[in-house]
């Protein structure tokens, strides 16, 4: 068979891929943990969601969306860095291989679910940034988390780090048109349309709190 001739072959293409699966086998490994964190931190907020949702009746969690940094991003970003991008630096360096997005009905519940999640005794905060309270000059409002979480190694307990991002259904809405406006360069009016961005993201930021007044109303005036 041809291709068992190529890997016995030195200098062969078969023996170059085997070279570069072995060369690729550490970063496939970081992402593979990197999946697992994030399974894990998807069954904790699962966890309270049902918990929530039996209980009180409630779901504070609308949706989780979990992904893993690609890898021409994860070469772009430590480009940006200036750190060279073998796989121990990586996982050095990046915070955000993991990255968790949770989308909330209104902004009380993030902090809810954050804090219930921050005080779990094997979950660990690396950093906290409350953009809700303090938004960035754009308008951005989320709260984000850095966690350190275990996973389980057949070699033992692993740290992983991951980014979780929580923001309202309405602050989701705005992040994702920004974004749409962060990745078109050479944009007429710029300027103008980043104000109305702006502003936008005030009003969204009224009308979530506004439609919590009227849930906690909901909830004290039912009987
Ligand atoms: P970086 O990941 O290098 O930006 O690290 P950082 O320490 O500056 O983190 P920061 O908390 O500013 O942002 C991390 C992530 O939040 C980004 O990768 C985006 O997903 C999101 N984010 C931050 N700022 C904005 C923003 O202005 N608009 C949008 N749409 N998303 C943002
Ligand atoms: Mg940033």
């Amino acid at each position: 068979m041809a291709e068992t001739n190529e890997l016995m072959n030195p200098g062969s293409i078969g023996n170059i891929t085997a070279e570069l699966l072995e060369n690729a086998k550490p970063f496939l490994e970081l992402m593979m943990q990197n999946e697992c964190a994030l399974r894990e931190l998807e069954t904790k907020l699962n966890v309270l969601n049902d918990e929530f949702s039996t209980i009180y009746n409630y779901n504070p969690i609308e949706s989780i969306k979990t992904r893993v940094k690609d890898p021409m991003s994860i070469v772009e970003k430590m480009n940006r860095k200036g750190v060279p991008a073998t796989v121990e630096n990586i996982e050095k360096t990046l915070n955000d291989i993991a990255g968790v997005r949770v989308i909330c009905s209104f902004p009380e519940d993030i902090y809810a679910i954050a804090d219930i999640l921050s005080t779990q005794d094997d979950i660990t905060i690396i950093s906290r940034k409350d953009y809700i309270a303090n938004p960035k000059p754009n308008g951005y409002r989320s709260l984000h988390l850095i966690v350190g979480i275990p996973i389980f190694l057949s070699t033992g307990k692993k740290i992983m780090k991951a980014e979780v991002q929580f923001r309202t259904i309405a602050m989701d809405f705005w992040a994702s048109l920004d974004h749409k406006l962060k990745y078109k360069h050479n944009i007429n009016n710029a300027e103008e349309i980043s104000a109305q961005l702006r502003e936008c993201a005030e009003a969204i930021n009224d009308i979530d709190y506004r439609m919590q007044e009227i849930r906690n109303r909901i909830e004290r005036e039912s009987r």
